[in-house]
């Protein structure tokens, strides 16, 4: 069964062609993020108006690859998310379900992160597992028993992670998307002495997290540290440790509780090789089984919703589906 996704939740345009859940045909992304950088973060109107330039234009594309006959089923993000953003994949998706007469099947984009992992990998997971999905709006821990038996089990109260690394890089000069310019910046710094940052919620009985608070810790250490430990690196760096260890400890304490043998990260701060650096010491340290997406199936694309699509199989009717900007699992 071949599905063919979209993705445009935020400021990312994503087409992606998926055989069987989990054979790759094509994956075409545009983003916004170069416009974005101007502001400092994602503006919505500015992600939808460039959405609506591109998405055409992919569209074709795919078809000259892979055409749209050979197709078996279309699948669209449809929530959460912006709404403009939204609504121009879900109106596209609605519009070729109808030309080409193809069953439209709704994903959730968070879902769509978790099967996102499936796609191009050696062997897939067996149920139940344990997921994070961490990205720039949400971080939420997960008990996974199939398909369409997700159970939430936490995520965060304010800030997601990816928007305090966001945050963060704004604070310290860095261009936007702040994750992968933390990440570098944090690579290039040796050590971190006598600068620790908080850890919240660490040992909360819960699964929540909290990053809104750290953000604020690093405005105020920049604001009143001396000159000498002003440092990009040395800030980028600790900030990056704070957000992985709080990160790393909830979901192996969660993988604990429900007895599960693997855990899957997923979403854009799972492209940070820091944060997989961690997890894999915990696999070889405590025997779970630990899967990342490639990075290119990390952050936002279409290839993951046209996997997601062929696990989960919500079939709607394409003249009643509606983009839903909170949508729950
Ligand atoms: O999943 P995603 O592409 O979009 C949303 O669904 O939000 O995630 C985007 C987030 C951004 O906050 C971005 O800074 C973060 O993922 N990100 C990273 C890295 N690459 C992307 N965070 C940390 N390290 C990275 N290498
Ligand atoms: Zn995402």
């Amino acid at each position: 069964m071949v599905v063919l996704g979209i993705e445009s939740t935020c400021d990312e345009t994503g087409i992606g062609i998926v055989a069987n859940g989990r054979k790759l045909i094509l994956n075409l992304v545009s983003s916004s993020a170069n416009l974005q950088n101007n502001y400092g973060g994602v503006v919505p109107e500015v992600a939808a108006r460039e959405q609506v330039k591109v998405i055409v234009p992919l569209l074709k594309e795919a078809n000259n690859k892979y055409p749209f006959e050979k197709l078996d089923a279309i699948a669209v993000a449809n929530g959460p998310g912006l709404i403009g953003s939204l609504l121009i994949g879900v109106e596209s998706a609605k519009t070729l379900s109808l030309v080409f007469n193809l069953p439209l099947i709704a994903v959730n984009h968070l879902t769509g992160h978790i099967f996102g992992t499936f796609v191009d990998a050696n062997k897939l997971p067996t149920y139940p597992f344990i997921s994070l999905v961490v990205s720039g709006g949400h971080t939420d821990l997960l008990l996974v028993n199939g398909p369409d038996n997700i159970r939430f089990l936490g995520g965060t109260l304010d800030d997601a992670a990816g928007e305090a690394f966001d945050k963060v890089a704004k604070m310290l000069g860095l261009s936007y998307p702040g994750g992968p310019q933390i990440e570098n910046a944090a690579e290039g710094f040796l050590s971190v002495r006598d600068v620790k940052f908080p850890r919240p919620m660490i040992s909360s009985p819960d699964f929540n997290f909290s990053f809104s608070g750290l953000k604020t810790y690093v405005f105020d250490f920049l604001a009143n540290v001396s000159e000498n430990k002003k440092t990009a690196g040395l800030v980028a760096k600790e900030f990056q440790e704070a957000v992985c260890d709080v990160l790393v400890s909830k979901t192996i304490k969660a993988a604990k509780l429900y007895d599960v043998k693997t855990v899957i990260v997923c979403g854009g701060v799972a492209a940070n090789r820091r944060l997989r650096e961690r997890f894999y010491l915990e696999k070889v340290n405590n025997l779970f089984e630990i899967i990342f997406p490639k990075k290119e199936f990390s952050v936002d694309n279409g290839a993951m919703i046209a996997a997601c699509g062929f696990y989960t199989r919500d079939t709607v009717d394409p003249l009643k589906l509606q983009a839903n900007p909170s949508l729950h699992y």
